[in-house]
């Protein structure tokens, strides 16, 4: 046992701990970008509100769809879509100033907290990617009306 403290490098130490260190300044503003864009809505537990705003806890809906998570946050959300077996119809706004960074820390806090993932791996390249390939067809063209006509409200 002491043999294995003593080979265990100080350098390798320090690289394990920065690694910690940055992973956990990642969750937290996660945390704090949840809390402070989403949680009014989907609430601090996820739960949701009603038939209003739909849970992300333990959500069929986003289990099915996580990889459409980083594009619901850049571009919102415009669809009637059925979640724990509830329907929804209102629709959600994006966040389009979040950068990758942002987008990622929020995917992966939500995968942790929400969804029971232990390792959730967004990264900012990953969000880049993603969301890329949704602008070109603006994600959930079903009611393109509506999302215009938000967007020319929101120009005003
Ligand atoms: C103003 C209220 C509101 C805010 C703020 C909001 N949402 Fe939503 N969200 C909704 C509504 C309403 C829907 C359903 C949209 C639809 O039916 O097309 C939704 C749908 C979703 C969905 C897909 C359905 C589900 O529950 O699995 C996800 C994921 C989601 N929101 C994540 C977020 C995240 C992350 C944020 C913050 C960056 C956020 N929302 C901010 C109201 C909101």
């Amino acid at each position: 046992m002491k043999r294995i403290f003593r080979s265990f490098h100080p350098i390798l130490v320090l690289i394990l701990l920065l690694i910690h260190g940055g992973c956990k300044e990642e969750f937290v503003q996660g945390r704090r970008l949840y809390e402070g864009n989403c949680a009014g809505c989907h609430m601090h537990d996820g739960t949701g509100l009603a038939d209003i705003t739909p849970p992300l806890y333990e959500s069929d809906y986003l289990k099915a769809n996580i990889m459409q998570l980083p594009c619901i946050i850049r571009y919102g959300l415009f669809d009637t879509i059925l979640v724990n077996r509830i329907i929804f119809t209102d629709f959600m706004l994006g966040y389009p100033k979040l950068t990758d960074a942002e987008v990622s820390n929020i995917c992966n806090y939500i995968a942790y907290r929400f969804l029971q993932d232990p390792t959730p791996s967004f990264s900012p390249r990953m969000v880049k990617a993603l969301t890329d390939s949704c602008r070109a067809h603006q994600h959930h063209p079903s009611m393109p009306l509506l999302r215009d006509s938000v967007r020319m409200f929101q120009s005003i």
